[in-house]
């Protein structure tokens, strides 16, 4: 059994690869009772300022896994800050006790930092790295992945300086221009509701945003964007791999399709679990 959050697919993707179909966190966490047994239980998740989205936090905390296997897989672009290590600290407090915890680095798809048309050129060996996870989950690997104190001390760092923000910053991060269509496809990726058509035009309701940018990279207008500066406002970017699904079954939560090209491999290297 896999449990994936997505923004842009990159999560989405590999957990592809570990099951056929994986399940979607924003849709299994509405589910009464949040109990879930299978030999083995996997979390696949985006990595924000080194730690996983609230949503899978609020999911770890609530749900209750029976397994002798849990694993999480952590997907970041350019640095973890030790998100192994915090990842395995929030299982130990919802009472999980994690068998295998290990980061990929593919894509980052953080408009401030980022040049998405570079990232995209960057070759980051994301199958390479896949194969080292696949290999380790087949055979059932116990570990967490390396942390050092530079990454620790990153992690102090970001703390400190997100300290001095106001603690809601990030729920007002998005701008939605004039240009908006009105198409809903933001609404539809959107994982919690944040944003709505409404006569017309999108409505961004913080409050429960994760500033996963699903919505941003998805609008084919680029009529979201955020209030502080892009490295590239023009680009934007969505795993390869992955599409949007031209309908939603359930409302309000993202749905994702991946490439056929993708499905002819996962005949090819099989499902993990
Ligand atoms: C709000 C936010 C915070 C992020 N923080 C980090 C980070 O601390 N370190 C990092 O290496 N990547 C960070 N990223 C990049 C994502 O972790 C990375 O692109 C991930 O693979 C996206 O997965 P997804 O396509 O499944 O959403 C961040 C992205 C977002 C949107
Ligand atoms: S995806 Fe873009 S154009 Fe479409 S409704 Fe949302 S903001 Fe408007
Ligand atoms: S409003 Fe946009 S950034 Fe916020 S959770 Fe929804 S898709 Fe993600």
């Amino acid at each position: 059994m896999v449990f994936y959050f997505t923004g842009t697919g990159n999560s989405l993707y590999i957990a592809k690869q570990l099951e056929e179909n994986p399940v979607s966190i924003p849709q299994a966490i509405h589910r009464k009772p949040l109990e879930f047994t299978a030999e083995s239980i996997g979390i696949v998740a985006p990595v924000y300022g080194h730690e996983v989205p609230d949503m899978v936090k609020n999911f770890l905390k609530q749900a209750v896994f029976h397994t002798g296997y849990f694993y999480m897989i952590l997907t970041y672009g350019n640095r973890h800050g030790g998100a192994a290590e915090l990842a395995e600290k929030l299982c130990r407090e919802c009472g999980i006790e994690p068998a295998y915890i290990n980061v990929i680095l593919m894509v980052d798809n953080w408009l401030p930092g980022f040049d998405m048309e570079e990232q995209k050129k960057t070759e980051k060996n994301v199958e390479g790295q896949m194969e080292t996870v696949l290999a380790d989950l087949r055979a059932r690997k116990r570990a967490v992945s390396e942390v050092t104190e530079k990454d620790r001390e990153a992690h102090r760092q970001f703390l400190e300086n997100t300290g001095k923000m106001p603690a809601d910053a990030w729920q007002h991060l998005l701008k939605i221009g004039d240009t908006c269509i009105g198409c809903g496809i933001c609404e539809k990726v959107c994982p919690s509701a944040s944003i709505h058509v409404e006569n017309g035009k999108a409505v961004h309701t913080p409050g429960h945003c994760q500033t996963c940018l699903a919505c941003v990279h998805a609008c084919p207008q680029k009529a979201i964007g955020l209030v502080i500066p892009e490295k590239n406002p023009s680009a934007r970017y969505r795993n390869e791999h992955i599409l949007p699904a031209a309908r939603h079954p359930v409302p309000c939560s993202p749905v994702w399709q991946v490439y056929s090209k993708n499905r002819c491999r996962l005949r090819r290297t099989g499902s993990i679990s």
